[in-house]
């Protein structure tokens, strides 16, 4: 058996990923690229379904290459790339506007949530169209894995569907990806509502750890984290949400147990352990900013780097949509 494809797309939306992203994600994108051929978008394109600020726009997508390139995507091992340098994901997305049901289409949750947040006057086309430009970025690389949240987990199964749909109406054109939902890593919290997940559009901005933020501000943060009643470090997420939060994250980036950390800090107060975990957090953060921030620096050689990853995604997109054209009876 051949290695397995994989493929996914992160939007650059923020400034900076937090860690919550890079857990739940990121992270787990890094040790697919072992064993699998990996393929990773910045998918600027779906990111105009949002507000749309050209310098931000421009900042975003550079700084979210830059972060992956630091956290440890290799343009060695996948191939990086943004999506608006590869034509075929919007050629692509045309047919599968065309596959898809209206009602299909209606019944995304993604979308009925985002566009009654802003009213139905302020939803645009493209928000509705969103998930079937997603299912072309999937297909155009028959892609068996797409490494996503749970919130993907709907746009996914259309992908599925449009897929199979083509294919048996058309000819085998498409591989059908399975699907596969990213395992929650470890569930990080707003450092200052330890109750809902870390996530800076319901978060506030002094709960959550971003990679870029300098490390004096990252410490603050830890420092001045929401904790419990009483004084001991122990994990209950029930009685010390805050505590179990700060556990959890001083874990997942030291590689220590909960039940060591917790045996290092008996007899000692939150203090103490909010020091430790700030010093974790900062000292893991501190070489990944400062390489993305060295890749910023030097933009051409950046941009070098994805316009070679977009070059190798454009032959794989090249063929899958020639094959989508000719078995749709598109003159050459
Ligand atoms: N919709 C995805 C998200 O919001 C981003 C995305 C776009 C994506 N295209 C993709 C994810 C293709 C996986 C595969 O997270």
């Amino acid at each position: 058996m051949s290695v397995k494809r994989v493929l996914s797309g992160i939007q650059p939306t923020s400034d900076s990923f937090h860690l919550g992203n890079y857990l739940g994600a990121v992270k787990q994108w890094v040790d697919l690229q072992d064993g699998h051929d990996a393929f990773y978008c910045i998918v600027d394109l779906h990111a105009l379904t949002g507000e749309i600020e050209p310098k931000l726009l421009r900042a975003r997508t550079l700084s979210s290459a830059a972060q992956l390139l630091a956290l440890g995507i290799s343009p060695q091992k996948s191939t990086l790339f943004v999506q608006s340098q590869v034509p075929q994901h919007n050629q692509l997305g045309w047919l599968m506007e065309c596959m898809a049901g209206f009602g299909e289409a209606s019944r995304m949750t993604q979308f009925k949530d985002k566009s009654a947040k802003g009213g139905a006057d302020s939803a645009r086309v493209g928000l509705f169209t969103y998930p079937m430009l997603q299912a072309a970025d999937i297909l155009l690389y028959q892609a068996d894995l797409v490494p996503v949240g749970e919130d993907q987990r709907q746009h996914i199964e259309l992908t599925r569907d449009l897929a199979g749909r083509f294919n048996t109406r058309f000819g085998q054109t498409f591989t059908i990806p399975d699907n596969y939902i990213l395992k929650t890593a470890a569930k990080i919290q707003d450092l200052q509502d330890p109750t809902s997940k870390m996530s800076k559009s319901s978060g506030s901005v002094a709960g959550v750890l971003e990679l870029m933020d300098t490390p004096e501000s990252n410490a603050k943060k830890i420092k001045s984290a929401a904790t419990d009643a009483g004084r001991e470090v122990i994990f209950d997420e029930k009685e010390k949400p805050g505590i179990s939060n700060l556990l959890t994250i001083h874990s997942a980036l030291s590689g220590q147990s909960i039940a060591s950390i917790e045996k290092d800090f008996e007899g000692k107060g939150y203090g103490d352990f909010k020091t430790a975990v700030a010093e974790v957090v900062v000292e893991y953060f501190r070489p990944i900013r400062s390489m993305a921030l060295e890749l910023l620096n030097d933009e051409k050689h950046l941009l070098d780097l994805l316009h070679a990853g977009a070059h190798k995604a454009r032959e794989v997109a090249a063929t899958t949509l020639a094959t989508a054209y000719e078995n749709l009876g598109i003159v050459k």
